[in-house]
């Protein structure tokens, strides 16, 4: 039987080596460039892809907590992910600034268990941009707590009324700088939009979409449609089962 490890490391944990490997897993296996790329960035088709540097840059900053966790399945690195931490109004923000799971090893739950190992206490709210609705869906399941089908219940109202001010506030500047789409924060939006963000990352589409259209075929997708140069935006407050009414912490914004 196939052994699967999950590890948890904080920034100053991270060795080169492990980045290194980061490095060939994200350029394997994230994606590539689309047309619209074209002007901006390398030949549409060529593989997105990062360097160790750039990697300890963007997800690690110095000036930021960040967390990075990994899966190893027989010894190999089978998929990883990075998130970053910053408080809102005395909130916790535990935002996933990356997640990727080598194609020999999905639809097999690495993205689910990598995401359950970025859960921990004091968390409020975790956040989450991506073209892949399979991300979003292993983070509605990973972080929606009671909820087992968190997706199909997902309240779209706190992301449309909150998602300004804790975005505003990441240390990291994409995310910082992202702009809100959709009609969870323009009533007057009819694009089919709901819940996105206008990154200006041309990842190519092809695989996202497909996968967006058989989840819909099962469910009634909740963050809308994708467009180039866009990402699905996912914000969900964190569930404390063991506490009681009386002493649970107020609700984000109250
Ligand atoms: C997105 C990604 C991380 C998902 O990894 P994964 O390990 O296959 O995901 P999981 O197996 O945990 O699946 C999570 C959910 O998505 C569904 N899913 C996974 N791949 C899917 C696909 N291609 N089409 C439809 N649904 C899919 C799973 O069935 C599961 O849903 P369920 O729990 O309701 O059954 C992986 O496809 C990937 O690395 N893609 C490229 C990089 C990327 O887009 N990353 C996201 C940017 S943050």
């Amino acid at each position: 039987m196939e052994e699967q490890i999950y590890k948890r490391y904080d920034a100053g944990q991270v060795t080169e080596t492990m980045l290194q490997e980061a490095a060939v897993l994200f350029n394997e296996n994230y994606g590539v460039w689309g047309e619209q790329a074209a002007s901006k960035f390398p030949k549409p088709g060529s593989r997105v892809r990062l360097g160790k540097d750039r990697l300890r840059s963007q997800y690690l900053p110095d000036n930021a907590t960040c967390v990075y966790v990994r899966v190893t399945v027989d010894g190999q690195l089978a998929g990883n992910a990075f998130a970053c931490h910053w408080t809102v109004k005395d909130k916790t923000v535990c935002w996933v600034t990356q997640l990727v799971v080598d194609r020999n090893y999905r639809e097999r739950g690495l993205a689910k268990g990598l995401l359950n190992q970025l859960k921990q206490n004091g968390v409020d709210i975790y956040g989450l941009m991506s073209s892949h609705p399979a991300a979003c869906l292993a983070a509605a399941k990973a972080f929606g707590g009671k909820t087992i089908d968190s997706i199909r219940t997902l309240q779209l109202g706190p992301i449309g009324k909150y998602a300004e001010e804790i975005m505003k506030a990441s240390p990291i500047s994409y995310v910082k700088d992202a702009k809100l789409r959709g009609n969870v924060f323009d009533p007057d939006d009819t694009s089919g939009l709901v819940s996105s963000v206008d990154s200006g990352f041309f990842v190519d589409h092809i695989e996202p979409l497909e996968a967006l259209a058989w989840v819909r075929e099962e469910i009634d997708w909740p963050l809308g449609d994708l467009f180039d140069g866009h990402e699905f935006l996912l914000i969900l407050e964190a569930r404390r089962r063991s506490q009681s009414r009386s002493t649970s912490r107020p609700k984000f914004g109250s």
